[in-house]
Order: structure tokens, then sequence, then C-alpha cells
């Protein structure tokens, strides 16, 4: 079968594609023949070692795959073949990637893929919204009625915390580019307030009378010393990006309010918590509500170059998706007023075809 895969830690020029041997599923695993796969910020510390995770050469790259299922053993009763499926935890903790054109996933970790869900936007959302749900839930324990603050708003993993916690019945205040103000109230936030502008920490207030219950940063800003203040009792904050930040944290402020601090990485999630992260997204998928904002295509052959251009902060709010080459869609035209993600002509690279009807090649 042909991957992407490295044999080394590196650069993203370290990946190769090419043929590898096709991996081997046990009792409890699923076979799947990929349609799509993308790439995240944490598939380019993988591949470059600056986040250590057991990996075994070579070692396919990638976390996040939809595609078909080719053979299920007889402990992963329920899956048929042919069925569309999807995952989004693989290449990390000693599992294989997902750029590949076979990939073995432990039946814990695939979930259907409910029935017109274009496979771009699965794959695009996967990595982010399980992200956003973690943060919400598991995390910061988002109740309806409660207000919560986004910052970053307008990229993946907040776009995605907007849509997930106006569906939980929260208010949101969105922090975000002035640019993406009106795609941010197109989510549902409520108000949106400039990132750029000084006085953002008072224009949030402005918008939450009562306080903010949750404050969850998605673009490492981290700045608790503006967001302590701006708490309920009991509000707390969940950082999960900007490894690098050292804020001053007002530790009176904090701690007279009852208020919290959370910190969390999804690779720590546990099978339990991924599948109900994925029963959410399905949800949310299948009713047309969570959407990439733009879709980047790429053959898998171009992983590299995906990767580099992620390290390299050049996607502007696009997800890659890397397009087996060969798989066969069963996306049929979009529905639940879906807009079709017809591949842009992209770096001269080869394009699949639009997700044009039933049997599209992609
Ligand atoms: N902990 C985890 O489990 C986990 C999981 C997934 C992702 N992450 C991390 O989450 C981060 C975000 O990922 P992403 O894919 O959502 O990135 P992204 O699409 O680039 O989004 C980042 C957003 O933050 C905005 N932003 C930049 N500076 C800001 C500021 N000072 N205040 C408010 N917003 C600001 C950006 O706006 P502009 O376009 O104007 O710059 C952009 O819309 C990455 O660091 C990623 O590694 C962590």
């Amino acid at each position: 079968m042909r991957a992407a895969y490295i044999e080394r830690l590196g650069p993203p020029d370290a990946i190769r594609y090419g043929e590898l041997a096709p991996p081997a599923a046990g009792p409890t695993d699923v076979l799947v023949d990929v349609a799509v796969t993308t790439v995240n910020h944490v598939d380019t510390f993988v591949r470059s070692g600056a986040w250590r995770t057991p990996v075994t050469f070579p070692f396919v790259v990638g976390r996040d795959l939809v595609g078909t299922v080719s053979a299920a053993g007889p402990g992963a009763p329920g899956f048929r073949v042919g069925e569309r499926v999807w995952c989004n935890s693989m290449g990390h903790a000693g599992r294989q990637g997902a750029a590949a054109e076979k990939v073995v996933v432990p039946a814990d970790r695939l979930y259907r893929l409910p029935p017109g869900v274009p496979e771009a936007d699965a794959v695009a959302v996967a990595h982010p919204a399980a992200t956003a749900h973690l943060a919400l839930n598991q995390h910061g324990r988002v109740r309806a009625g409660e207000t919560v603050v986004v910052v970053g708003a307008g990229g993946n993993v907040g776009s995605a915390l907007v849509v997930l916690a106006v569906d939980l019945g929260a208010r949101v205040v969105a922090v975000a580019s002035a640019g993406d103000a009106g795609y941010c109230r197109s989510l549902g936030a409520a108000a949106v307030v400039d990132y750029r502008d000084p006085e953002w920490a008072r224009r949030v207030l402005e918008h939450s009378p009562g306080g903010v219950d949750a404050y969850i940063d998605a673009a490492g800003r981290n700045d608790v010393a503006a967001a302590v203040p701006m708490l309920a009792k009991r509000g707390r904050i969940v950082v999960l990006a900007g490894l690098r930040t050292r804020p001053v944290l007002p530790v009176g402020e904090l701690y007279l309010k009852d208020c919290s601090i959370h910190g969390f990485a999804i690779s720590q999630a546990t099978t339990a918590e991924l599948a109900d992260a994925a029963r959410t997204i399905n949800r949310l998928l299948a009713a047309g509500r969570l959407r990439p904002r733009k879709v980047a295509w790429l053959p898998l052959s171009e992983a590299a170059e995906a990767h580099r251009r992620a390290e390299a902060g050049e996607l502007h709010g696009s997800r890659v998706v890397l397009a087996v080459a060969g798989a066969v869609s069963q996306t049929p035209p979009a529905v639940g007023g879906a807009v079709p993600q017809t591949p842009p002509a992209i770096g001269g690279a080869v394009l699949p075809a639009p997700l044009a009807g039933g049997g599209a090649v992609t």
C-alpha cells in the first residue's frame, strides 16, 4: 500500500511517500480503506519530535481519517464491510498514523460517518471539534445558560468551540480578529470583541454582565492576568495552546472567587471521552451545523508539502484535506444546507475530482 511515512524524526521533507507493507488487523481491530486524511499542528509536533510520543519506524504520519471498512475482526462487532467510518486518534502513543491507503484502527477508536456527510468535512473538523468538546465538557464543565468566552474564535478549534458551546445552550462572547466578527456571529456568538482592541478585556466584561463562567483560550494568548478578573464565582479558565507562554497569575483573585485553571491535551483523552465527543460531532455534522470554513485539497503524495504549509502558518483558516489516490468517495451531493467543498487549484498539485455526486472519485 502507499503511505506517507518517516524513518526518522525531522523536518517536513523527512516525509516519504511510497510503498509499505499493509498492516495486519488484530481481533479487536478494523481494517479501513482510507479516502481522506488531514494535517494538524500536533502531527507536525509528532513528526519533528517537538512532542515526544512512542513511534516505531517506518512511522505513518497523521491522526485523522475517513474511509470505508475493508475488514473487521471478530472482536469488532457491528462494523460492516463498505460502511463509512472515521477516526481521530491514530499516529501517537504507539499507534501508526492515518496517512496511508490502509489503516488498522482499534474498534473503540472508530465511529460511523452519518449518511450524506462529505468525507472532507468530517476529516477537517474531527480534531478541532473533538478538542472543543473536551474543553467545554471534561475540562470547562460548561452548562446551559452560562457565559463562555472563546479566545481565537475565528480559528479551527475556536470556531468549533463557538458551535459546540451554543449547542450546549451557553452564551458565547467571541474574541477574534475584526475580520472574523461576521463569521463568529454566523456560528452563533452573541457578541464579538476584536482581539487587537487595547480595551478588549473591558469590552468582554461589557458583554458579560454577570461575569464569565468559562474562559477558553484556543489562541494560546493565555492572558490570565486579564482573564481572572472577568471570572464569575467558580469560573473556569481552560488553556490548551501556547506551549511556551509564561503568564502572570493573579493568585488571590483566583482563589478568593473559587476559580480554577485547567489545561489539557486531546492526546491524553480516554477512548470513552473521544467517543462521547464523536457522538456530538456526528450529530452536528449530520445537521450541517459543523463544517470547515475552507478546505485546501492535496493528494496524499503531497503530505510533506502539507506539513510544510501547516508549520509555516500558511494555511490561514484552511484545513488541508489529503486525498488518497484511487479511493472511491461515497459522498452524495451536499445535504442539510452544507456547501460543497469544491477542491480549489493549489500550488499546481494534482487535485481530486469535486464532490459532485455519488460515486465521485476523490
Ligand atoms: N491541547 C489540545 O489538545 C489541542 C488540540 C488542537 C489544537 N491545539 C492548539 O490550538 C491552537 C489553535 O489551533 P487552530 O487549529 O484552531 O489554529 P488556527 O486555526 O490558526 O486558529 C488560531 C486563531 O487564533 C487567532 N488569534 C491569533 N492571535 C490572537 C489573539 N491574540 N487573541 C485572540 N485570537 C487570536 C487567529 O486569528 P488571526 O487569523 O487573526 O491570526 C486564529 O483565528 C494551536 O496552538 C494548536 O496547537 C491544541
